[in-house]
């Protein structure tokens, strides 16, 4: 019998290990190149693995001041004006109830570049049309760090990346 395609046969995936800090801030700031206007990069990983560097980095590659990028902490959403403007959110004390006021779609699909950290707060509501980033401690300063993309567009444009 022939078998079924599933949805996992849509996937790209490019895979690194970066040995410190600054090499995650390096290899965020080269992704960064190939990302436009309306990108949503979601990213999932525990305590420490290195959310907000991989942000900092981002930023970087982005022209935007690597110190400006904290998480939001009072606020829903951090906004940075660099090539194009990225909207930073932290998902990690919000649960998907106390989002559905706040109007935080109309940055997803915006004039600028939305990076969400603790993504596994949003599940079901994200689109299947983004940057899926999964950091993982992979011993002292080690951490593996996997970009996953769905779809004939983004799998293009992640095989343009060069980590
Ligand atoms: N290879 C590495 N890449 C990134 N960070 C590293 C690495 N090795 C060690 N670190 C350290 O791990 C920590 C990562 O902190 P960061 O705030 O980026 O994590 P986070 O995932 O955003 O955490 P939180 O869930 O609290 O938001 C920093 O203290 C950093 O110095
Ligand atoms: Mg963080």
């Amino acid at each position: 019998m022939k078998s079924r395609a599933t949805g996992i046969f849509e996937m790209a995936m490019i895979r690194r290990v970066t040995h410190a800090y600054e090499e995650t801030l390096a290899l965020a700031a080269k992704f960064a190149k190939v990302l436009k206007r309306g990108d949503m990069v979601c990213l999932f990983g525990d305590l420490g693995s290195g959310k907000t560097a991989f942000v900092k980095g981002m930023a970087q590659g982005l022209n935007i001041a690597p110190e400006h990028v904290h998480s939001p902490t009072f606020t829903l959403m951090n906004i940075y004006e660099g090539k194009v403007p990225v909207y930073h959110f932290d998902l990690y004390r919000i649960s998907v109830a106390d989002l559905g006021g706040l109007g935080y779609e109309e940055f997803f699909y915006g004039n600028g570049i939305t990076v969400v950290e603790w993504s596994e707060r949003l599940e079901e509501l994200l689109p299947k049309d983004h940057w899926h980033v999964t950091l993982t401690h992979a011993g002292d300063d080690k951490r593996e760090i996997r970009v996953t993309v769905q779809g004939k567009s983004l799998k293009a444009r992640l095989a343009k990346v060069k980590l």
